[in-house]
């Protein structure tokens, strides 16, 4: 059957939906193990309308959405990538059942920073929420080894110079300027823990916070990122779990700017 109807590749679909990679999605296709609407589709360049259609992948009603988004609690000592040769990393976390094809972090974090990771196969949404252009928040709680001084908020507000590192990634092709300027970050001090500072920024420089303090000759002992846009870390969640998004919860990352 050729299913043209809709306006998703369906073996992109299946793979976005299930632990199935795009070749598996073909063999299925071919061998008929695939129906949309109750009838067998088996051209690989069908497509589907995920809102209407019923597709049922090997005898399994495919649950029809779109993209998979997931917050994750971050540990210490695990990585921001989708693979690594010596450590755990961040998708390892993912049990098996919330595992889809093409689920990637959402902007990274360093290996000792904990906190909320959003990992989602939706790179349209991605983009958008790292791209600094988006002013979507990333709200940063840091443990400081000296109390910093009203003085730097202001500091913060009006963009820090940072001596360049060769991990930045300019995006222009451009030689490294002496300092890059960040864009304005705002700066709370934390009643009653003089070495604390809640920091906000919607850049993703290389080890930007840490920086940003160093700048004033202060180092973060830690780091743990509270907030995406205007959702927080679910407080329930343990560190090293992870769990769906609602729609609604979806929808108020990009709701709040900066
Ligand atoms: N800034 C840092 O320095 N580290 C992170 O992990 C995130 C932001």
């Amino acid at each position: 059957m050729a299913y043209q109807k809709g306006s998703v590749r369906l073996d992109k679909a299946v793979a976005a939906q299930t632990q199935f990679s795009r070749k598996d999605v073909h063999k299925m296709l071919s061998r008929g193990q695939i129906l949309v609407n109750g009838l067998p589709v088996r051209n690989f360049d069908a497509r589907v309308d995920l809102s209407q259609d019923e597709i049922v992948v090997d005898g399994q009603l495919l649950a029809l959405t779109q993209y998979s988004y997931l917050m994750l609690h971050k540990p210490r000592g695990v990585v921001c990538a989708t693979a690594d040769a010596a450590l755990p990393t961040v998708l390892d976390l993912v049990p098996e059942e919330l595992r889809r094809s093409g689920l990637a972090p959402a902007g990274r974090l360093d290996k000792d920073t904990t906190g909320f990771v959003l990992l989602t196969n939706d790179g349209a949404f991605s983009h958008r929420i790292l791209s600094p252009r988006s002013h979507v928040p990333k709200t940063y709680l840091a443990l400081l080894d000296k109390t910093p001084d009203h003085s730097m908020v202001e500091a913060f507000a009006a963009g820090v110079a940072l001596s360049p590192d060769k991990h930045d990634n300019l995006g222009n092709g451009e030689a490294c300027p002496k300092k890059i300027v960040c864009m304005p970050a705002r700066l709370e001090l934390v009643e009653g823990a003089p070495r604390a500072a809640r920091v906000v920024i919607r850049q993703g420089m290389y080890h930007q916070v840490k920086r940003m303090f160093a700048a004033f000759g202060i180092t973060v002992t830690s780091l743990h990122r509270e907030q995406i846009g205007g959702l927080p870390l679910d407080p329930s969640l343990p560190e090293g779990a992870c769990r769906p998004l609602s729609a609604e919860e979806v929808a108020r990352i990009g709701m709040e700017s900066f």
